[in-house]
């Protein structure tokens, strides 16, 4: 699904403001995330940190779970603000395969420059899925 110039500014400028509020004081890696839903909402998130270093999250996943969270099960687009237009990490490529394969994620630089775009299915070939698990009888 593609979505429109005013989706894309929306969800770049949200990813934005959700970096400026995430948490990062260990590594001072700031980054927003925003995902367009089906429904049309946008879910922001940002990278949390913790002094136990592993139970942080990403910008990505926070905003992927704050839309599943809130009954959305598709994830159509998805914005990730950073200061030089770092790509997802490969544990948010697989939550992201899990909600939208074919979502068009979106990396932006600090002043807002598209730095890259492809679709969830580029930045993971031969995502492992629900496909691969036995039936349940
Ligand atoms: N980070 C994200 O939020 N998203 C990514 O996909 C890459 C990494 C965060 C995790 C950590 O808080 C900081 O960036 C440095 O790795």
């Amino acid at each position: 699904m593609s979505i429109t110039s005013e989706q894309q500014d929306a969800l770049i400028r949200q990813a934005q403001q959700a970096r400026a509020r995430a948490y990062a004081p260990y590594s001072g890696y700031a980054v927003g995330a925003a995902a367009l839903a089906a429904s049309g909402r946008i879910y922001p998130g940002a990278n949390v940190e913790n002094a136990a270093y592993p139970s942080g999250i990403c910008a990505e996943r926070a905003a992927v779970f704050n839309a599943i969270g809130a009954g959305e099960r598709q994830i159509v687009a998805v914005a990730v603000a950073t200061e030089n237009g770092g790509t997802p990490c490969g544990s948010c490529r697989q939550v992201l395969s899990e909600f939208g394969p074919e979502a068009d994620v979106i990396m932006v630089d600090a002043e807002g420059r598209i730095a890259a775009q492809m679709t969830v299915a580029e930045l993971l070939p031969r995502a492992f899925g629900a496909s691969h698990l036995p039936k349940k009888t």
